[in-house]
């Protein structure tokens, strides 16, 4: 009866009103809440056992990191509790469903929290930590009675973090592990190698860092010195993270990607590779055709990795990638061919099942299990007890899931943190689709195709975030939160638990609890977007406002006068009335007056009617690579943000009324082409030119429509990054969409449109 005895708790939850769920992130399992209060003020104490390290190093971090959120100063102490004392208990038989799970007490004597075991004591603490911190003040709270009975739904909670792509720091990376443990995730997935930097030392082979931690960035540096850009990790560094995550309950699970996205170590020891050649550490973001040979020597050399890293990392759980290895170059190889046919290996997928299941049969003799993406399934047969990590969809883990392996569900794009998190056009870089908050929430680790013993593999979740377009921390943390939220209730909560509106009215604290940390949160989902249903041509200077925000959260105030909005700004209720030109300035705010995102403002005038942001420009049919990406491979700043099409550089410009419209002028910004496409390579398309540099053609209606200017494209090496085109337009009566082709060869740079502007004749409105 006790599993009805919890349904009923949440039922009764469920019904309670928001106001009355405590701002707890992930949600617990079960809350009741009882009569009476406990003020819980500086100098209260911790009291824990004598001799208990873990529950000691918990009682510590509970202490910094209030110390560090609300100024409030608890001690810790061994011996009896008084009066008010906070209790934490680590006994067998703690009243708890699971290991990591925790019951948690307040009551007008104390506070209690109990778990079995280390790692639920400490998710007690970090659920108090949030008790403590229901606001942006500082000092003293007052806590109502209640009980909390926690557990996870997932024993996998992860993230994982590409530091190969771009560097961190180990100052950055210990943020992310805090953050991470104060969401109650518990595996840090850490990617430490690919075709663009090797990124841990290993002492008997220097070169993976010496070469392989650096590569020199295209077109970047100055006065003709070209710059390079790398880092790596120290076994000491690394040891210092495992410490650091073990003391918040986190494993860090290591990546060492092979047999593809290797170009880094191939480039550090060419003997590795299939060519002999060495390439330089690559520079192009995709996929790379650079694989390790299948030799008994590079068995050896990864032996020996592995070896250095079951050292630094205790983890039980070691990845070894397995993920878009392109197989062209073992194709052509005589020498891998060779040893397919010694072997009868029939097809270069079944050479890397082998090459994998030798690993995997390597790290089993170590006391080891293989983790690997979801291509590792394709070889034909892997060690059974190896965790498949579902990446291309969800299909990976159901198959998986049924052959009897355990899965980690990563699904692409959902649980992708470098996809955008909202289409807005102060967003910064990403890759589309978006997938914003509500997306995140909305995923369900256990895929339907499951049934319910099969639905027992399924370890958890998690969420990747690959750093190509993320240069800086500041990227990453935009990128992160607030979607790991989302994330820590999807693998914590129990299902029954997830409501959307109940989850957005606990986040605004969280808001709160990541200014006090200075963590640079997106407030993409709330910030105002302001639009305006003005069309070119039309008689009046009326207009129509629309405010609204992506999570539909808060209530909007706005000003039309310039000044910054306040809670006694005017009220937004519905669209309203103005007339151009007026500017608007709106944000969003907490029932308590806090804003949700900084304000924006948006000048409406008939100017901005014919001024069209590239980043808001869709693409033409049939093209379907998008990403927003940053200017230059060396700019680290979050804007200004360029959105290109890998397949076909061509917008669309709405439909819009052209009579009295003279002209066309483009914003045009000249990048980089460092995309490694492999066999995708085959879908760009390539617009004959008839200019060396290729053209802007501008065409009517559609991409095949009459041709109604064409814009040459200035000669690369002489020009700047940034350009200005003009044309001048034929006249043209009625509403218009505009075809916008770059005819670019596709061996050269990559266009992208930051502004197009449309110019009336002289004397038109
Ligand atoms: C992956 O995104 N290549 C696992």
């Amino acid at each position: 009866m006790k599993f009805a005895g919890i349904a009923f708790s949440m039922l009764a939850l469920a019904g309670a009103a928001h106001a009355a769920t405590p701002p707890l992130l992930p949600m617990p399992a079960q809350i009741q809440f009882a009569t009476g209060s406990l003020s819980v003020a500086d100098g209260a104490s911790i009291v824990i056992p004598a001799h208990d390290a873990a529950t000691r190093d918990t009682a510590q971090y509970l202490v910094d990191l209030l110390a560090r959120t609300r100024g409030l100063h608890l001690k810790i102490k061994t011996g009896p509790a008084s009066r008010g004392a906070i209790v934490l208990s680590r006994e067998a038989d703690a009243p708890v469903a699971q290991m990591e799970g925790y019951t948690l007490d307040v009551t007008p004597a104390g506070i209690r929290i109990n778990a079995r075991d280390a790692a639920g004591l400490f998710y007690g603490a970090i659920t108090l930590s949030q008790l403590l911190t229901p606001d942006a003040k500082h000092g003293a709270v007052s806590l109502a009675a209640m009980h909390i009975s926690d557990q996870p739904r997932f024993a996998w909670r992860g993230l994982m973090l590409d530091s190969a792509r771009h560097f961190q720091s180990v100052a950055d990376v210990e943020r992310l592990l805090d953050q991470m443990a104060q969401h109650k995730l518990n595996v840090f997935h850490w990617h430490l190698t690919d075709d663009q930097g090797w990124r841990i030392q290993i002492k008997r082979y220097p070169e993976l860092t010496r070469i392989g931690a650096w590569r020199t960035l295209p077109g970047a540096g100055r006065d003709g010195e070209p710059m390079r850009y790398g880092g790596f990790y120290t076994q000491d560094d690394i040891r210092k993270v495992v410490a650091f995550a073990s003391v918040r309950h986190i494993t860090v699970v290591p990546e060492l990607d092979m047999p593809g996205h290797a170009q880094a170590a191939v480039a550090s020891y060419p003997q590795l590779g299939v060519t002999g050649k060495r390439p330089p550490v690559s520079v192009d973001w995709g996929v790379n055709p650079y694989l390790y040979n299948v030799d008994d020597a590079t068995l050896v050399f990864i032996h020996n990795v592995l070896d250095e890293v079951m050292a630094l990392f205790p983890s039980h759980d070691i990845h070894v990638g397995g993920d878009e290895a392109v197989k062209d170059q073992w194709q052509a190889s005589a020498t891998v061919q060779a040893k397919m046919h010694a072997l009868g290996i029939h097809d270069e997928d079944a050479m890397q099942g082998w090459l994998i299941d030798r690993i995997g049969e390597y790290l089993a003799k170590h006391g080891r299990r293989l983790v690997g993406w979801d291509e590792i399934l394709e070889g034909g047969h892997v060690q059974p007890d190896a965790i498949v990590m579902s990446w291309r969809g969800t299909k990976g883990a159901i198959d998986a899931a049924k052959s009897g392996h355990d899965v980690v569900l990563s699904p692409a794009p959902t649980l992708y943190f470098d996809q955008l998190q909202s289409a807005r056009l102060d967003e910064t870089t990403g890759r589309m689709p978006v997938q914003d908050l509500a997306s995140i929430y909305a995923f369900d680790p256990v895929p339907k195709e499951l049934d319910a013993a099969q639905s027992k593999h399924v370890l958890g979740a998690q969420a990747n975030v690959w750093t190509e377009h993320m240069p800086s921390m500041q990227h990453v943390e935009h990128a992160v939160f607030p979607r790991i939220d989302a994330l820590s209730e999807v693998d914590w909560s129990p299902a029954s638990t997830h409501d959307w509106k109940n989850f957005l009215s606990r986040l605004p604290t969280q808001l709160a609890r990541y200014r006090a940390q200075g963590i640079g949160y997106a407030d993409s989902a709330f910030a105002v977007d302001i639009a305006m249903d003005a069309i070119v041509g039309q008689a009046s200077d009326d207009t129509h406002v629309t405010l609204s925000n992506l999570a539909d959260l808060g209530a909007i105030h706005y000003t039309t006068d310039g000044s910054t909005p306040t809670l006694h700004s005017p009220l937004y209720k519905a669209p309203f009335d103005t007339h151009m030109p007026t500017t608007v300035r709106a944000a969003s705010f907490t029932e308590d007056g806090d804003a949700l995102a900084a304000p924006r403002t948006r000048l409406l005038d008939r100017a901005s009617l014919l001024d069209f942001d590239g980043n808001a420009l869709a693409n033409c049919p049939d093209s379907s690579f998008r990403i927003r990406v940053q200017p230059t491979p060396d700019a680290t700043s979050m804007s200004p943000v360029y959105s290109i099409d890998l397949f076909d550089t061509c917008q669309m410009l709405p439909s819009t009324r052209m009579d009295g419209l003279q002209a066309i002028h483009f914003d045009v910004a000249r990048l980089e082409r460092n995309y490694a496409l492999a066999h995708e390579q085959v879908k760009v398309i390539a617009h004959p030119h008839a200019t060396p540099y290729g053209e802007i053609v501008v065409h009517d209606m559609q991409c095949n429509g009459a041709v109604l200017a064409t814009l040459p494209l200035p000669d690369p090496q002489h020009s700047a990054r940034r350009f200005r085109l003009d044309a001048s337009l034929p006249k043209l009566t009625g509403d218009h969409a505009l075809c916008l082709q770059f005819t670019a060869p596709i061996d050269g740079p990559l266009y992208a449109t930051g502004h197009v502007t449309l110019v009336p004749a002289k004397g038109q409105p």
